[in-house]
């Protein structure tokens, strides 16, 4: 069961938390953009970065049941993969969406387009520390610092 619950969480870690990654740290470079090609990429990339964002929520949750059958709920690595997990999908909720959605579609006026290259800079910042707090939560997940079972 275990061995299973850790597939799973590994195989839906690689396979949605990589991709909106991705979407998200690309999206502001093509939001500067101007072309009716980079219209199209960028609804494309807020798709993705979106629909991962939900497939992705089957991580944490089958992080919790491999932590709750291993017995290693209470471990400060589990409870700080926890809390760095709700960082990183509050800074997508609440920072990276909300600013993906204002920047869908063409500049509506030449004026807007001061404010647009601001929100796609603040993007790339957020999506960077998102990045990084992946980045911190598989260092965990693989150190797993103070754990004595396992290497
Ligand atoms: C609520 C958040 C999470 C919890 C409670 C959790 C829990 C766990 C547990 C209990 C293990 C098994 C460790 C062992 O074999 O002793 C594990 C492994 C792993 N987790 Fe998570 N996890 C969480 C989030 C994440 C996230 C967000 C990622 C990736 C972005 C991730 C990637 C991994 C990887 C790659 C392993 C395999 C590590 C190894 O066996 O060396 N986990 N996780």
């Amino acid at each position: 069961m275990g061995k299973v619950l850790l597939s799973l969480h590994v195989l839906a870690a690689i396979v949605f938390i990589g991709p909106v990654t991705v979407a998200v740290s690309v999206f502001p470079r093509y939001a500067r953009a101007t072309s009716d090609h980079s219209v199209e990429v960028v609804a494309l990339l807020h798709r993705i970065s979106r629909v991962y964002a939900v497939l992705g929520l089957s991580v944490p949750v089958l992080g919790i049941a491999l932590a709750a059958h291993l017995g290693v709920l209470g471990d400060a690595w589990v409870v700080a993969s926890l809390v760095l997990t709700i960082a990183a999908a509050l800074v997508l909720a609440v920072v990276i969406l909300p600013a993906q959605d204002r920047l869908m579609g063409p500049p509506a006026e030449p004026s807007a387009v001061a404010t647009r290259l601001a929100t796609a800079s603040r993007l790339s910042t957020a999506s960077g520390l998102f990045s990084l707090l992946w980045a911190v939560v598989v260092v965990l997940m693989v150190v797993r610092p103070g754990s004595t079972t396992g290497v």
